[in-house]
């Protein structure tokens, strides 16, 4: 089965291809949209860049997977969570696409994409999983039924305010950063050496990130720049580490993913590994290409779904959805 399926919940428009027969991703072209330095993504003006640059990555994934209409068995979409003017155009183009192939259309969450991509590359089976990203940060597993991961999802822990991608984009507004935020704020904290105390709240396996984000932001021009970056960083992800470790004993897996955009981050991974490693456990993640956001991961859980449920993963063009605060625990 090959599938073509379309990424647009936040700054990101990807289309990739995905066959599930060949194991292989054949394509996954992607526009990103920058926002202005010093400010967040505003939604309407993301939507309007989706749409601009939607009929060229479409046509690019084609083109690049050698795909005819015809070789398309089906197209998912990411139905949620994420902001609803983006939502929208990648909704509407894939109810369009699949009304005029008549091709059976898929809904997908987010999350349960980059997990699924973290899974396919690292070849874990029944995983626990650490989803780290700009708006989400959760512990959580799935179940596992034959060799199909999914849900019902658990949340064992997950921030009680904001992201830790959110934390890293607001703190890197605060020093006036440019866009490209948490790499920027990473690459800082490489260079930092002097770590400095900061705010640090673990509450069983939940942790948050606000306080944290306030006393870091009110210290910026009196701690050196790069210091103050590598406690902000060393600090949050002793926090994930910690709730982590708790739950990797709770659950007694032998296999830990970490996956969403901040699981691009190095020093995230092997702090992860080294706190797996002394359970016993393998932790991996996947290339930075599925963690950033994008259509491959997308139409890989498309195959998934229609694996899973067969017919009934698909729905009428004319009944396209999507829901901006659907949580991975909420989907059957
Ligand atoms: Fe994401």
């Amino acid at each position: 089965m090959r599938v073509l399926g379309i990424e647009s919940t936040a700054h990101t428009f990807g289309v990739g291809v995905f066959d599930s027969t060949a194991d292989a991703m054949l394509a996954n072209p992607k526009a990103f949209y920058k926002s202005p330095a010093g400010q967040g993504i505003v939604p309407i003006v993301a939507a309007e860049h989706h749409r601009e640059h939607a009929q060229e990555i479409i046509r690019q994934a084609l083109e690049q997977s050698k795909s005819s209409w015809q070789d398309i068995d089906a197209i998912s979409y990411a139905a949620g969570p994420g902001l609803g003017p983006c939502l929208q155009i990648g909704a509407s183009s894939a109810a369009f696409l699949a009304g005029l192939h008549h091709k059976p259309l898929i809904p997908v969450h987010h999350g349960p994409a980059h997990i699924e991509a973290a899974r396919w590359q690292s070849g874990f089976d029944d995983p626990l999983v650490l989803y780290v990203s700009g708006g989400n940060t959760q512990i959580l597993t799935g179940t596992k039924k034959g060799k199909i991961y999914g849900p019902p999802f658990t949340v064992l822990g997950e921030t009680l305010d904001i992201g830790i991608g959110n934390l890293f984009d607001a703190f890197a507004r605060e020093l006036g950063l440019e866009f490209a935020h948490g790499s920027v704020v990473a690459k800082m904290a490489m260079v930092g050496k002097n770590y400095h105390e900061l705010p640090y709240t673990v509450k069983g396996m939940n942790f948050a990130f606000s306080g944290l984000l306030t006393y870091a932001s009110k210290r910026v021009g009196k701690i050196e720049a790069n210091d103050l970056c590598y406690s902000l960083m060393e600090t949050a992800f002793a926090e994930l580490c910690e709730a982590s470790e708790r739950a990797l004993l709770m659950t007694n897996k032998e296999e830990v993913v970490v996956c969403g955009g901040v699981a691009q981050n190095t020093v995230l991974m092997d702090k992860m590994k080294a706190m797996a490693g002394l359970h016993n456990a393998k932790c991996s993640t996947c290339e930075n290409q599925y963690n950033a956001d994008n259509g491959g991961m997308i139409a890989l859980l498309g195959a998934r779904e229609m694996e899973r449920k067969g017919k009934e993963a698909a729905i009428l063009p004319e009944k396209m959805w999507y829901e901006q605060k659907w949580r991975i625990d909420q989907i059957v």
